[in-house]
């Protein structure tokens, strides 16, 4: 049986996700319709840089899972908070470990720092095509609130 440790880290824990984001944006490239091209060029760099930006000191939190027999990092979870605004900005979970509750002891850790921090409100930016994601979603409370329509240039 698997053994998955759980670990919390802040910003210092970002590069360690960087094989898993990669996968991630692999799945949103081939899950998007119009915006292939945008995911073919985004890049873990741009992708650190953004969260960094948005986060100060002390307000990114990133919750690891790891598999205790290989000791490879098999999940993450990546959240900010901006003023009051907490955000779900990136979680994946390796493939053949997800439907074992991975992906919702990362979430709720995520939810526990926010609330620890009096978040008033909580985010999750879900990219089109990926509407399969809103199941999970659900299980926490976070709906559909209005569809974001990006321009092409
Ligand atoms: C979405 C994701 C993070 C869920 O992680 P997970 O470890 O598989 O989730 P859990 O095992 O904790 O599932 C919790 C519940 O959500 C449900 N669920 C999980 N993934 C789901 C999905 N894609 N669609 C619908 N429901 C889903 C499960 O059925 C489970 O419900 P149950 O307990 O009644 O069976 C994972 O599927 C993933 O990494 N997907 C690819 C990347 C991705 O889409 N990330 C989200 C970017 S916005």
């Amino acid at each position: 049986m698997r053994k998955i440790e759980y670990s919390e880290t802040d910003q210092r824990g970002l590069d360690s996700v960087e094989p898993l984001w990669l996968k991630l944006n692999k799945h949103h490239k081939s899950r998007s319709r119009h915006f292939k091209n945008y995911f073919k060029n985004y890049t873990f760099e741009t992708r650190k840089q953004g969260l960094l930006e948005k986060s100060h000191q002390g307000t990114m939190h990133i919750g690891l899972a790891t598999d205790a027999n290989t000791g490879k990092l098999v999940g993450y979870c990546i959240s900010t908070i901006s003023g009051s605004h907490g955000e779900v900005d990136s979680i994946y979970i390796e493939k053949e470990y997800r439907y074992s509750g991975i992906g919702s002891n990362l979430i709720k850790k995520a939810i526990a720092w926010m609330d620890k921090m009096s978040v008033s409100k909580r985010i999750v930016a879900v990219a089109a095509g990926n509407e399969e994601a809103f199941g999970f979603y659900a299980r926490y409370n976070f709906y559909p609130q209005m569809n974001i329509l990006e321009q092409i240039q």
